[in-house]
């Protein structure tokens, strides 16, 4: 009874949100499309050796996207719930109530840093927009000044959380997935366009090369590992995200064209981002394993080589920024429905209004705290030598998220009704055939889990080493 009025609860507040199939894919692919894609998919690859990492991840997205993008569809469409009560509901018991907090968990953490890193693109967006941009000469230096520059920083999280509070405050998320159903595939577009201009620069095979010749003697299990905790950010997975979404999914929407969609979709994206940096890194003489400035530092110089220079700046980061506020505005989602589902029983739950204003100032405040650690003020906010955005992204991408991975996958393959996987994956012909459900629980109750293990194993004894 409990489950019902919260399920019903939450569902009347959003289910406008997605009365068409296409609505809740564009909003998975929003969520997934993000800075993942742009920002930290080339610097990791670039870290990890280009062409190793490359093969490697797509296998991961191979291994891991699909099976564990339905399982976490599957869970929230059949409890209906948040991830505070999905895990507990749909399994009848109290024993997964971890999960839920360390999905939580994870997205609090990452959505700190995200935050950030907005902040950094809306900088770049201002600087477009002012033409400063199209004549900064040391780029590096130009984003170290930026990163170290708190205040700045500070008012654009602000500015990031206040845009994206509101959003959700007015529930005018109907509009903004709207208005990406256009602004993704411009994007898209845009980097097209940038791929072609660079790709017409010299010494640009040098690049592709570096991005696309696997060296399979270079993959290592730190490689695995960061592949894997990458395709695991990069689709949204380990947080309860698509959990979240799957609560407001449509009852005959099928769960594995639609995972299918959002894989694919945000594979390309990510791929298409390393074809525009690689060749652009050697042409101008750059280091490809730059860290998290890599695309700061090069895409300003790819404009420079660009016709309107000034203006596919400005179009360029405001896509980027657009992207990344539909990226907040799901993570923010995940945080807000669980304190409304979590709060629903009491005597007085805190309502979505409230539940707003709380994740906004709690994320702000953890956003604050990795933007004043990354300037170096004050110093006790370093840790071991590592600034708090790195703590946060190891923590997340290392071990939360394939923590959380893995046991969603146990838990839907050994801890949840046989008919309640095969009613939700009925809705495709493939899932319906007795050959697609026996796959599917093959992946779920084995391979992935086996898999995530092995890696994580393998990773850390590496790591440590
Ligand atoms: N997948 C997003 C990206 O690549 C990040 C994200 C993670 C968004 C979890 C929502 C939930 O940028």
């Amino acid at each position: 009874m409990q489950n019902e009025q919260t399920s019903n609860n939450k569902l009347t507040t959003k289910k406008s949100s997605f009365s068409s199939k296409l609505g809740l894919v564009m909003a998975a692919v929003g969520g997934a499309v993000g800075l993942g894609n742009i920002w930290k998919f080339p610097y990791i690859a670039g870290d990890n050796g280009g062409g190793a990492f490359l093969i490697v991840y797509l296998i991961c997205v191979l291994l891991f996207g699909t099976p564990l993008l339905i399982t976490e569809f599957i869970i929230g469409k059949q409890s209906g719930r948040s991830i505070y009560g999905a895990f507990s509901s749909i399994s009848g018991n109290k024993r997964w109530q971890w999960l839920s907090w360390s999905c939580l968990a994870a997205t609090i953490l990452v959505t700190g840093f995200y935050l950030m890193v907005t902040g950094w693109c809306i900088s770049y967006l201002i600087d477009a927009i002012s033409g400063s941009l199209v004549q900064t000469e040391d780029l590096t230096s130009h984003f170290a000044d930026l990163s170290s520059n708190s205040g700045l920083l500070l008012l654009y999280s602000v500015i990031g959380i206040l845009l994206t509070g509101s959003i959700l405050w007015f529930d005018i998320n109907k509009g903004i997935e709207r208005l990406s159903k256009i602004l993704m595939p411009l994007l898209f577009i845009m980097m097209i366009i940038m791929a072609i201009r660079v790709l017409m620069l010299p010494d640009s095979g040098i690049g592709l090369k570096f991005f696309f010749q696997a060296d399979f003697s270079k993959i290592t299990p730190r490689i695995v590992l960061a592949a894997m905790g990458q395709c695991f950010f990069s689709l949204s997975i380990g947080f309860g995200a698509l959990i979240t979404y799957g609560a407001y999914m449509p009852k005959d929407q099928d769960i594995i064209v639609t995972s299918t969609q959002v894989v694919i979709l945000d594979t390309l994206v990510a791929v298409l981002a390393g074809v525009i940096i690689f060749p652009a890194v050697f042409a101008f003489g750059l280091n490809p394993a730059e860290g998290p400035q890599l695309v700061f530092v090069v895409l300003p110089s790819v404009f420079a080589k660009m016709h309107m220079a000034r203006l596919s700046g400005i179009i360029f980061f405001s896509l980027l920024c657009i992207a990344a506020i539909t990226s907040i505005l799901l993570l923010l989602e995940i945080i807000i429905a669980f304190i409304t589902d979590s709060t629903s029983h009491r005597k007085h739950p805190i309502n979505r209004h409230k539940a707003v204003v709380i994740t906004s100032i709690g994320i702000f405040i953890v956003c604050a705290l990795c933007i004043l650690s990354v300037c170096g003020t004050p110093s006790w906010l370093k840790i071991a030598g590592k600034n708090l955005f790195e703590w946060y992204d190891m923590t997340t991408s290392t071990f939360l998220m394939p923590i959380n991975a893995l046991a969603t996958s146990l838990f839907l393959g050994w801890f949840v009704p046989k008919t309640i996987i095969q009613q939700s994956l009925a809705t495709s012909p493939f899932g319906k055939s007795k050959y697609g459900q026996q796959l599917f629980l093959f992946l779920v109750r084995y391979l992935v889990p086996f898999f995530i293990v092995a890696i994580f194993i393998n990773g850390i004894i590496q790591l440590g080493a």
